[in-house]
C-alpha cells in the first residue's frame, strides 16, 4: 500500500509523521520506503544523520514521480510518501500514486478549513463531504 502525508500548509508534521510511520512500519517487520517528494529534503537530510535504518529511502521530488514511485512499490509492503506544502505538481502526483492519502493538521479552525480547501481542490477530486465554503458547520460562528 502506498500512503502519502500531503497538506497545501507546511509545518503541520508531514516529515514527521513519514518518518515515524515508516519506522514503525519496519519495526514489525515489514518492508518499507520511504518517499522524499519534498525538494526540500527533510528526510533525505534525516536519512543522511542515521547511521543505521530499517527501512530504505528515496528522493523524488519532481512533477512526474507518480510512475516510478508505483513501480518502485512492487518490492515493498508499505511505501510512505512526505510530500511538499503546496497543491502543486508534486501533491497531484503523489496523490495519482497513493491509495491512502492522509492530511495532517493543526487543531486549529482555519487550518480545518484549509484543508477542505485542498481537498475540494477539483483537480484532486477528493472530499465531496468537505462543506461549500470549506468551514465545518458544526464550528461556532465566531470561528466561521
Ligand atoms: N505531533 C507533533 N507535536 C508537536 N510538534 C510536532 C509534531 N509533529 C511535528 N512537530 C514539529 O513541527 C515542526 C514541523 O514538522 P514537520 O517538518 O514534520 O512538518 P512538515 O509538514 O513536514 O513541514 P514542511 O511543510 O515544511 O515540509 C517540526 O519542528 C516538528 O518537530
Ligand atoms: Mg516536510
Amino acid at each position: 500500500m502506498i500512503v502519502s502525508f500531503l497538506n497545501q500548509k507546511g509545518g503541520v508534521g508531514k516529515s514527521t509523521l513519514s518518518v515515524n510511520v515508516a519506522a514503525y512500519l519496519a519495526k514489525k517487520p515489514r518492508k518499507v520506503l520511504l518517499i522524499d517528494a519534498d525538494t526540500q529534503g527533510t528526510v533525505a537530510a534525516w536519512a543522511a544523520l542515521r547511521e543505521e535504518r530499517k527501512f530504505q529511502v528515496v528522493s523524488m521530488a519532481r512533477d512526474n514521480m507518480a510512475r516510478d514511485a508505483m513501480a518502485m512499490a512492487v518490492d515493498y509492503q508499505d511505501v510512505i510518501i512526505d510530500g511538499p506544502p503546496g497543491a502543486g505538481k508534486i501533491t497531484r502526483a503523489a496523490i495519482i500514486a497513493s491509495d491512502v492519502v492522509l492530511v495532517p493538521i493543526e487543531l486549529q479552525a482555519v487550518a480545518q478549513g484549509g484543508v477542505c480547501g485542498f481537498a475540494k481542490t477539483g483537480e484532486y477530486g477528493l472530499g465531496p463531504r468537505c462543506p461549500r465554503n470549506g468551514r465545518d458547520e458544526r464550528l461556532p460562528d465566531s470561528e466561521k
